[in-house]
């Protein structure tokens, strides 16, 4: 197999996003637009991709830093698709093999497509092969002029085509498979002498024709693939397309979503057969949910591992966090990160935790604060608990050992440690270490004046 390079054309502003920031970085299910045509070229073989920018090229470089594959070319002057891709020949000196072009703005292309397109266009020998489909309204397009037998000859921008090109419904996707060393010597001698004043990379065709080399249309039978983003009306439906594939892949794999539509769940994000999430729930990151859990309405996960048969209810919010088999979260608990809670935990409402581990069978049922804790199995954390773990200038630890039983608004202040088996009576304030098997209390004695409210009133 010879060697395969892309180029993503991402110099435009994006005038019709009516946005400060530059349209490919854009977010779309939770990562910017471009980075998506980018894995797309990188997953069908690509080895080199250059990424020409140019309208806040800065912030598309940034995003692409660490990727070593990733090179960029700048285009200061947006003056054409086959201007771009001309800025681009430098990025990609010494390749020779073939070019996949892509567009930063047309993000849902998938990889199975563009494999398909490449071996297609190897094994006819094509020199250009470009990704086409075919539209019902296909205004604004470039049209695609066939001979006999499936070769282009040329491909029509609308603004320069007849009455008889506008009628031809399959179109240019702005997605292409070139041979390197034909792309490069074309796109030098492109001229703008059309009704744009634009270089455009389409011209390339006709040349190919011209030189008997052979051009092919490669239909891509989904339309929604090749949609292009050019305002936030399109950004959202194709989001919403973008949410349907990754749903249906997770409903096809045993998953019950009450309102797919209404479901977000970020590329990557793995969750197992009988699970049941409700709407407007978020998943998203390195999260893991296991078999039969259910995520009620309004949950947001991110960077967790959720064990299975575990219930998240209503409004709670997880992230970075391990939650094991048969726990019951929420509602309205915030988990945040390091919380490692074990098996059978029960975690009720208003309940925050942070960087506590939590032992097996342990239960914060209401209105209390865990941080900084290590608890073991079979606690009992009563409703209005706080771990005092700050004091103005550093954090400290609690630990409490196996089967405490903490009493309701009981502070520890921390560090303080609790041994296993104690009891530590409601309201008191813990300020020194607990013997295991003992019972802390500290409250003033209570004191009743009988019928003291009686004389105020008859005052
Ligand atoms: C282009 C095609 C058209 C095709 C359509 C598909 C040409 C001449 N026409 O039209 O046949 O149907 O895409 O969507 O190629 N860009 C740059 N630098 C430039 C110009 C464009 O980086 O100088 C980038 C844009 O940011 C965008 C992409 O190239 O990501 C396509 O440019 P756009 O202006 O949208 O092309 P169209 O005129 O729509
Ligand atoms: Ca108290």
């Amino acid at each position: 197999m010879g060697s395969v390079a892309a180029i993503v054309l991402a110099a435009g502003k994006g005038t019709r996003m009516k946005s400060g920031l530059v349209k490919v970085m854009h977010h779309l299910g939770e990562r910017p637009m471009v980075s998506w045509p980018v894995a797309a070229a990188r997953s069908a073989g690509a080895t080199r991709i250059a990424l020409v920018v140019g309208h806040q090229g800065e912030k598309v470089r940034e995003l692409f830093s660490a990727d070593s594959d990733v090179s960029f070319a700048e285009q200061v002057e947006q003056l054409g698709t086959g201007h771009a891709v001309a800025c681009a020949g430098g990025a990609l000196q010494g390749f020779s093999g073939t070019v996949l072009i892509l567009c930063g703005d047309v993000p849902l292309i998938r990889e199975e497509t563009l494999a398909t397109m490449l071996a297609a266009h190897r094994e006819r020998g094509a020199t250009v092969s470009v990704l086409t489909t075919h539209l019902e309204n296909p205004f604004g397009y470039g049209r695609v002029v066939k001979r006999e037998g499936g070769r282009i000859i040329r491909i029509v921008e609308e603004k320069d085509a007849s009455e008889e090109e506008r009628g031809i419904c399959e179109i240019n996707s702005g997605i292409y498979c070139v041979e390197a060393e034909f792309l490069f010597r074309a796109v030098g001698s492109l001229t703008n002498d059309n009704a744009q004043g634009e270089y455009y990379l389409t011209d390339i065709i006709a040349r190919a024709a011209g030189e008997s080399l052979l051009c092919f249309a490669h239909p891509c039978p989904d339309p929604t693939e090749v949609m292009g983003v050019n305002d936030r009306v399109q950004l959202s439906v194709a989001a919403a397309e973008l949410r349907r594939r990754i749903n249906n892949g997770l409903m096809l794999s045993g998953v019950t979503m009450v309102d797919p539509a209404a479901t977000y769940v970020e590329a990557g994000v793995e969750v197992g057969a009988d699970t049941v999430i409700y709407p407007n729930v978020h998943l998203s990151g390195r999260t893991v949910i296991g078999c039969g859990c259910t995520i009620e309405p309004g949950v947001i996960i991110r960077d967790c591992s959720i064990g299975d048969n575990v219930t998240i209810k209503s409004g709670s919010v997880l992230a970075e966090s391990s939650v094991g088999a048969d726990a019951a979260i929420g509602p309205m608990a915030h988990l945040r990160p390091g919380s490692d809670l074990g098996p059978h935990v029960k975690i009720g409402n208003f309940v925050e935790t942070k960087k506590v581990v939590m032992g097996e069978g342990s239960k914060a049922s209401h209105l209390t604060y865990l941080g900084d804790a290590e608890i073991g199995s079979g606690v009992n954390i009563g409703c209005g608990t706080i771990t005092c773990n700050y004091d103005g200038v550093r954090k400290h630890r609690t630990v409490i050992g196996d089967n405490v039983f903490v009493g309701s608004d009981v502070q520890l202040v921390a560090p303080v440690v609790v041994g296993s088996g104690s009891l530590i009576a409601a309201g008191t304030t813990v300020t020194i270490d607990v013997p295991p098997d003992s019972l802390a209390i500290a409250r003033t004695p209570q004191v009743n004046k009988e019928g003291w409210v009686k004389k105020q009133r008859e005052k």
